[in-house]
């Protein structure tokens, strides 16, 4: 009987400790994985990825597209913001004017990423699907050649 009680008491006590535990183990997993070590810069690359990849789809029909383009793009534009304020990794033991001029080159080259994001936002608004093919093609070369000068060193 004492024995009885005792357990009553104990598992009285767990429920509180064990019961979230149960729920969340319950739970499908929907949401997206976060990458707590990610840096700003990795986090911004990864909306420019999902949106590169977004757009080579609607593209192909952009008055059918043209609202989710816009929010696309916008998504895009955000992020070349914080990457551009964002400090980028340079090659080691770089330093003084070579590490100044690196950056400036790095900021250049976000900067006309930019200047493509704005261009496919005209095209999609005037629903030229030709110019929108044309900055996309851009928009991919300027990636490629970022990431050969700013990342692949
Ligand atoms: C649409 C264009 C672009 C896309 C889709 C893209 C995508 C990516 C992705 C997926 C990563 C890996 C992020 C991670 O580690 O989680 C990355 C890294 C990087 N990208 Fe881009 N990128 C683009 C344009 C550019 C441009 C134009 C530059 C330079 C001017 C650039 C510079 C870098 C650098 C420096 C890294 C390494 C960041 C780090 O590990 O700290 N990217 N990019």
């Amino acid at each position: 009987m004492y024995n009885r009680k005792l357990l009553l008491l104990v598992a009285l006590v767990a429920i509180p400790f064990a019961a979230p535990r149960i729920v969340e183990a319950a739970q499908p997993s929907v949401a997206p994985v976060i990458d707590d070590e990610d840096t700003p810069l990795q986090e911004a690359m990864q909306v420019l990825k999902k949106g590169q990849r977004s757009l080579k789809k609607l593209i192909k029909d952009p008055a059918a597209n043209e609202a989710e383009l816009l929010t696309t793009l916008a998504s895009m534009e955000s992020a070349i913001l914080t990457a551009l304020a964002e400090d980028t990794p340079h090659p080691d033991g770089m330093s003084g004017k070579d590490l100044a001029l690196f950056k400036v080159g790095y900021k250049g080259g976000m900067v006309t990423l930019f200047q493509h994001v704005l261009a496919l936002e005209e095209a999609a608004l005037n629903q030229d699907a030709e110019a929108l093919k044309v900055a996309y093609d851009e928009l991919s070369s300027q990636k490629k050649s970022g990431h050969e000068h700013f990342r692949d060193f």
